[in-house]
């Protein structure tokens, strides 16, 4: 952990301002669909963080921002959200807009999708996620994103057969697949119990 805090930089951010970053601009922010999901999203990788000794504060609000470019860019949001983050001087929570959906280092190893080869940011981007080095925070964001949907958590495989109905399918899905159940299961293994134990309290809590 100490490692981790060394490696930060730019300001931090509280949940209550990183909320106020992912909302800013919105009207009723609280129905749209992505924004109660990156606040699921946070929720529950702070409840894991915290439990594994982590910073429980740092977790939630890089899951509060995760899909921030959603509101900027849908069809581009990871890049849109990194570019944004940036540019506000939060360098940390950027780099979770462009690490979260991808797994393996591989900018194809991804729910749905791949990244459109013909945009002018893929090099970019692809070898961003080859060369970024994933902190627990990462992983935990990652495996959240697959877990929580805008109503809160759900198992693995129902949201992986959701996002599939929606998307489709590619090339790397199985492995994706697969790699998102070892991770999972590797977080699951350092709590000594299921992430699902955390639902009744996500799921039963207030917004
Ligand atoms: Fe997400």
């Amino acid at each position: 952990m100490a490692e981790q805090t060394e490696k930060r930089q730019g300001r931090s951010l509280t949940v209550p301002e990183a909320y106020a970053l992912l909302t800013e601009g919105l009207e009723n922010p609280e129905t749209l669909g992505y924004v109660t999901h990156c606040q699921y999203v946070g929720r529950l990788a702070g409840m894991i963080a915290g439990e594994l000794g982590l910073d429980a504060e740092y977790a939630e609000a890089l899951g509060t921002l995760h899909d921030i470019g959603r509101k900027l860019e849908p069809n581009r949001h990871v890049y849109a959200g990194y570019v944004y983050l940036r540019e506000r001087g939060y360098p940390d929570y950027a780099d979770i807009c462009l690490t979260h959906s991808y797994l393996n280092n591989d900018i194809d190893c991804t729910a749905g999708r791949t990244y459109p080869r013909d945009r002018e940011e893929f090099p970019f981007l692809q070898r961003f996620v080859r060369e970024h080095e994933n902190t627990p925070y990462d992983r935990i964001i990652q495996v959240c994103d697959l877990l929580c949907t805008s109503e809160g958590g759900t198992t693995l495989e129902r949201r992986l057969q959701d996002i599939e109905s929606r998307k489709g399918r590619h090339a790397k899905s199985q492995l994706h697949y697969e790699t998102a159940r070892a991770q999972k299961q590797h977080i699951e293994a350092q709590l000594g119990h299921t992430i699902y134990d955390f639902y009744p309290r996500l799921n039963g809590t207030p917004a």
